[in-house]
């Protein structure tokens, strides 16, 4: 399992990019989120090789709403990666790291007046328009800025791929973006090319996440080149830009097996290239994958705080983070592997991975074959990389965890532990109602 993120030695004691675990737990306190350089490079190597074989070569942007830091921003600036972003947050947090702004696509399905006013302050690359009421809006603030703001229309391609309920996006009847079904995505069309402030620069559909088979990456840029055909044929319009979206899959437990994205892109730009008119030049091809970088790069050191075996003979090992720092098991049923470090590999008893979070559902793994566990020891949960740190939390009044990239023998810290101060520091001290009557 993820062979290249870790190693294991004849003392079964596993490191990650080289560095022990214990060492790290010991340095810098558990839980500790752990990022391995050496993966989440290789991962943005093999995009990118991919995407470079395509005609014309394809722009990988990385979706930020899996992972994101000042210190993750500027790595990706680092290595040419661009960025999607869906939030002010999220763009301010790539502006601090002086990214390069024409590689970010501003996504969401909300977007407010100002954070569409910074987002074109700075020059994003492409906003990307999830409603007529947007649109408009867009429309306005790039007319007051007297400027033509860059946008992708984005459209429900009515695509159902195989993934849980909640990270489903495609069909029609999807919260995001311009239905294909009804026609307002022709409306918007009609719009976007009516105004002067904006430049249509292309069009985006993703269906989903956590996919693994190719069909439907496929399926998605035919539906959207069919389309597209179709405005060239009655309108005469030819975009630059067709962005499929993320969604590729990756491997949490032996059950998974994530597609093979070269595999996917070819299939994409053949389909793309036997789409497009004579008369035409195939559109860019944009991808926004987010886990597939991080998730697998990614594990979790918590230390063992009690073991106790119930009535009926279950045995739960009690960590000491949980549904703050992942909340996925809880929310989407998600399955993790774990390892005890300085134990031999090979389980002898089935446990229960408990969190410390006051509610029976904080339960990191349900049934893990692990060897004897005692209080102190260290577990490693594999495969958080993607969408743990972005989606934690402070219930409880917890503080989040820090995040530390390890490469070639040596950690670096990229997000500090929070203290308890960080915790109040937003509050404001009691002060009686009716000191306020006058
Ligand atoms: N692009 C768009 C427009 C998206 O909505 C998403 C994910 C992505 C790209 C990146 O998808 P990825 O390559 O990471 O699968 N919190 C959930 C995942 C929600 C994904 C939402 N959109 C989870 O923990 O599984």
């Amino acid at each position: 399992m993820f062979p290249d993120t870790y190693q294991r030695d004849e003392h079964n004691r596993i490191s990650i990019g080289g560095v022990p675990i214990r060492q790290l737990a010991e340095a810098y306190g558990t839980p500790l989120y752990v990022l391995d350089y050496a993966t989440m490079l290789h991962r943005i190597h093999a995009f990118q090789e991919a995407l470079n074989e395509m005609t014309p070569p394809g722009r990988a942007f990385y979706a930020g709403k899996a992972f994101l830091t000042t210190a993750m921003a500027g790595f990706l600036n680092a290595h040419g990666m661009g960025l999607d972003v869906v939030s002010g947050g999220e763009l301010y947090t790539a502006i601090a790291a002086g990214f390069d702004m024409q590689n970010i696509v501003f996504h969401g399905n909300v977007k407010t007046a100002e954070e569409i006013q910074l987002a074109l302050e700075h020059n994003v690359g492409y906003v990307v328009v999830d409603s007529l009421d947007e649109l408009h809006l867009i429309d306005e603030i790039a007319a007051r800025m007297s400027i033509k703001a860059p946008v992708l229309l984005r459209l429900t391609p009515g695509i159902e791929a195989h993934t849980h309920a909640f990270i489903q996006t495609g069909q029609f009847d999807s919260k995001f973006g311009f239905s294909m079904k009804d026609g307002i995505h022709e409306e918007a069309v009609s719009v976007a090319l009516a105004s002067s402030h904006i430049d249509l620069k292309g069009f985006h559909a993703h269906i989903g996440s956590q996919i693994f088979d190719e069909d439907p990456f496929v399926h998605n840029a035919m539906r959207l080149m069919e389309f597209i055909q179709s405005l060239w044929e009655q309108r005469r319009f030819w975009p630059e830009v067709l962005d499929i979206g993320g969604g590729f899959g990756v491997q949490y437990t032996h059950k998974d097996d994530p597609p093979e994205v070269p595999s996917i892109l070819a299939r994409v730009n053949q389909a793309v290239q036997a789409l497009t008119p004579r008369e035409c030049e195939p559109p860019v091809i944009f991808i926004e994958p987010g886990r597939a970088i991080v998730a697998e790069a990614g594990v979790t050191v918590y230390q063992v705080n009690a073991t106790k075996t119930v009535p009926g003979g279950k045995n739960y090992i009690a960590v000491d983070g949980g549904m703050g720092d992942n909340i996925r098991p809880a929310l989407y049923q998600a399955e993790y592997m774990a390892q005890v470090d300085g134990k031999p590999i090979d389980g002898v008893a089935l446990y229960t991975l408990a969190g410390r979070y006051c509610e029976s559902g904080d339960i990191l793994i349900r049934d893990v074959v692990l060897p004897p566990v005692e209080v102190g020891d260290y577990v490693v949960v594999f495969g958080t990389g993607a969408y743990n740190y972005a989606m934690s939390s402070n219930y409880n009044r917890v503080p989040k965890p820090a995040v530390v990239l390890v490469a070639d023998g040596h950690s670096q810290l990229w997000v500090k532990r929070e203290t308890y101060q960080d915790l109040v520091a937003q509050d404001l001290p009691w002060r009686d109602p009716a000191d306020l009557r006058d």
